[in-house]
């Protein structure tokens, strides 16, 4: 197994693993290792994969979430089929903060993928957060933000409660304990105590720091890539530039902690 840098800000790709019969303690500690120091890791040609074996390397990163209102694919309760980029996708964020304990890992297989078109963004937001000023840096630390559930949850019948939650703008990584900017434009409505019209001028600021170009990594996908992210230290958003192909990718989520 070999585990080499994908760009200078995050993300790795292994090579030479073949997670079909499962994977050795050691090795999934080294992936893991190499997860947490790179916020996004490819696993490389995993498309023999069954959902099966998907399912049982995911659940050795934690529990497996099963998502509130979108349904898993028959006959695999927590694999999610991820298809069209939509404007919630197309957007940097991290994944269900408006969760009280937002996940920790996304692992997403690639199944179908167009012959262009469909990349995925990836932005540290340790990075972008370390590349602040120290006064600007002490002020976000003293900051809490407001995150809610996109409209598709109210549609989906979603008491407002249940999809609304507080978190630090800046969070320390449990793992590494890196801090990192943990606001994103899907779920964040404002800064906790502040209304949306104060807000916006700072979180309009963060969003574009994180999405400078050398936070950042474009995966442009190929078969068989098994992707896993960190949604304590990075954010992502697809590339929405796919003409009429079909772009299927198999999407499973790992709980996490309310963030502290
Ligand atoms: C997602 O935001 O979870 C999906 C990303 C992608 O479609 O590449």
């Amino acid at each position: 197994m070999e585990i080499r840098p994908l760009a200078g800000a995050l993300g790795a790709e292994v090579i030479g693993l073949d997670l079909t019969g499962g994977i050795e303690g050691s090795a999934f500690e080294a992936v893991r290792d190499a997860l947490h120091q790179s916020g996004m890791i490819c696993i490389r040609d995993q498309g023999a994969m069954t959902p099966e074996d998907q399912l049982a390397f995911a659940a050795m990163w934690g529990e497996i979430s099963i998502h509130p209102y979108v349904p898993s694919i028959e006959g695999y309760p927590g694999i999610m089929k991820i298809y069209d980029p939509n404007p919630i996708t197309q957007t940097w964020h991290s994944d269900s903060t408006h969760m009280r304990d937002p996940h920790a890992y996304t692992l997403l297989l690639a199944r179908v993928l167009p012959n262009v078109g469909g990349d995925t963004m990836f932005a540290s937001a340790t990075g972008a957060f370390e590349s602040l000023s120290p006064g600007l840096q002490a002020a976000l630390r003293e900051l809490s933000a407001v995150h809610e559930g996109t409209s598709l949850a109210a549609e989906a019948g979603l008491e407002h409660e249940a999809v609304v939650a507080v978190h630090p703008v800046v969070r320390p990584h449990p793992e590494t304990g890196a801090e990192a900017l943990f606001v994103n434009d899907n779920y964040v409505t404002r800064i906790d105590g502040w209304t949306p019209e104060e807000s916006r001028p700072l979180l309009k600021y963060l969003y574009g720091v994180i999405g400078r170009y050398e936070n950042t990594y474009r995966h442009r996908w190929r078969g068989g890539d098994l992707v896993i992210w960190d949604n304590r230290s990075t954010q992502h958003a697809v590339v929405g530039d796919v003409a009429g192909e079909e772009r299927v990718l198999h999407r499973v989520t790992i709980a996490g902690n309310a963030p502290v």
